[in-house]
């Protein structure tokens, strides 16, 4: 077990000590899409049983909820490195460059998600109607923040 952290610790070193800043910025669009991806994974759960195309399970329930709530509360920071909008890098990414020109205001859209994420993760595991009422919130969040900071088309 040892050795295999140490390998696995030294692949990742190795891995870090050739990022060029072009593959580290390719590398930070990745990873916040695909935090996208897991949001939308948990939440598409989540919404299916809101509308009954998926059997309300509570067990399931909380579980995505959790999911979502954890990786909303993620620390993002090396994620959205400057010059990573889609102007300075076109077909790589979806950011619109408001993200940095109006920084830090994009983080109201961050803990707006939180908070409908935390709600949800409170309730979603008690009954079908708390998990419904705790759903609006957190598509707001969603578009909100899609609707000011990500390109339309995408
Ligand atoms: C703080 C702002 C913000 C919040 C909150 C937010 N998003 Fe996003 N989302 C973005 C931005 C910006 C992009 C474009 C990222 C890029 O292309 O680099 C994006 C992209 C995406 C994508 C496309 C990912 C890909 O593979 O290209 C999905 C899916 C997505 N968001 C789902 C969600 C869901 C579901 C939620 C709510 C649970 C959510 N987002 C909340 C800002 C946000």
């Amino acid at each position: 077990m040892k050795a295999i952290l140490a390998t696995t610790a030294t692949a990742i070193v190795l891995t870090a000590g050739v990022f060029t800043p072009a593959t580290a910025n390719e590398a930070a669009i990745k990873a916040r899409q695909s935090l996208m991806q897991l949001y939308a994974f948990n939440l598409g759960q989540l919404g299916a049983m809101a509308k009954g195309t998926m059997e309300y399970n509570a067990e399931s329930a909380q579980a995505a909820a959790d999911n979502l709530l954890a990786a909303a509360s993620m620390n993002q920071m090396a994620m959205w490195p400057e010059g990573t909008d889609n102007v300075a890098m076109p077909g790589k990414t979806a950011a619109l460059p408001e993200i940095w020109t109006t920084f830090p205001k994009i983080a109201e859209n961050g803990q707006a998600l939180v908070a409908a994420a935390e709600t949800m993760a409170g309730v979603a595991g008690q009954d079908l109607a708390a998990l419904q009422g705790a759903m609006g919130d957190i598509g707001k969040s969603c578009g909100g923040c899609h609707k000011a900071y990500r390109a339309s088309d995408d």
